[in-house]
């Protein structure tokens, strides 16, 4: 049961961070890392969704990890293929809606059919949507939405005087959903990343010196308790 009594933010994003070095610390190949982050990713998604977390947002591969050694970039796609099968069945019973954010069309062909079979089996679940950002950058993000909304004007359907920041907000992955309210990063980095840049503009923060596959529902529960302690002002007083 949630350890809060107050319900959760509507939407929570998480930088999966700390995946290397935890497989370092156990003496493992950094792959194995990604596989136990992989299965915290699972556990952790469960809980928030029974908590009553609306929209969850974790970052699962950027577009700079393409740099990262070929075996390790390799590890991760296989991890992906492994953990899209079994977010088919596991979520669906779940009533989570899996959505993905980032240009997955640099993604192999397979991997690229399972994205688009789990977005389409999920589809009609109306509980928490999960966005999973992979090969997503914030910057791409906005460049893309720039693009989208050039070809809008184009095309005669929008006009740049008419631009305002929410209309913006719609050529983004993430249009049409709330915008972050915590952000957590374990791990002990304190940076954004390049991670829902736009969409973070009053986003509480909070870190932990925890590595993400030792990142337990307990630690998740603490990220709420810390954000319900924050006083938003968005900018007020
Ligand atoms: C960052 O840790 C983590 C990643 C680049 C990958 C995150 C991916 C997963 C947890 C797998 C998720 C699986 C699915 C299906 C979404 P790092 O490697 O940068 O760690 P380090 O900073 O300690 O080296």
């Amino acid at each position: 049961m949630p350890a809060n009594t107050l319900p959760p933010p509507a939407h929570i994003g998480v930088i999966m961070d700390g995946n290397g070095r935890w497989a370092k610390k156990h003496f493992q190949p950094r792959s194995m890392g990604h596989r136990a982050g992989a299965r915290n990713f699972r556990t952790i998604t469960r809980y928030a969704s029974r908590i009553g977390v609306k929209y969850l947002t974790v970052y699962a591969f950027s577009t700079e990890n393409w740099a990262r050694p070929a075996e390790e970039v390799g590890a991760l796609m296989g991890l992906f293929k492994d953990y899209l099968q079994e977010a088919l069945r596991d979520f669906m019973d779940e009533n989570i809606r899996v959505r993905f954010i980032g240009d997955t069309s640099a993604f192999a062909p397979e991997l690229q059919a399972l994205i688009r079979e789990v977005e389409e089996a999920s589809a009609p679940k109306t509980g928490m949507v999960l966005n999973l950002a992979m090969n997503y950058g914030g910057r791409a993000e906005l460049v893309r939405g720039a693009r989208l909304f050039a070809q809008a004007v184009e095309r005669g359907e929008a006009s740049p005087q008419d631009l305002t920041e929410e209309g913006f907000a719609r050529y983004l992955y993430t249009g049409g959903q709330p915008d972050p309210d915590l952000i957590i990063r374990p791990s002990g980095e304190q940076r954004v990343s390049n991670f829902l840049l736009w969409q973070c503009a009053y986003a509480e923060f909070v870190y932990f010196d925890i590595l993400w596959p030792d990142f337990k529902t307990q630690d998740l529960d603490r990220a709420i308790a810390i954000y319900h302690s924050r006083q938003r002002r968005f900018g007020g007083v």
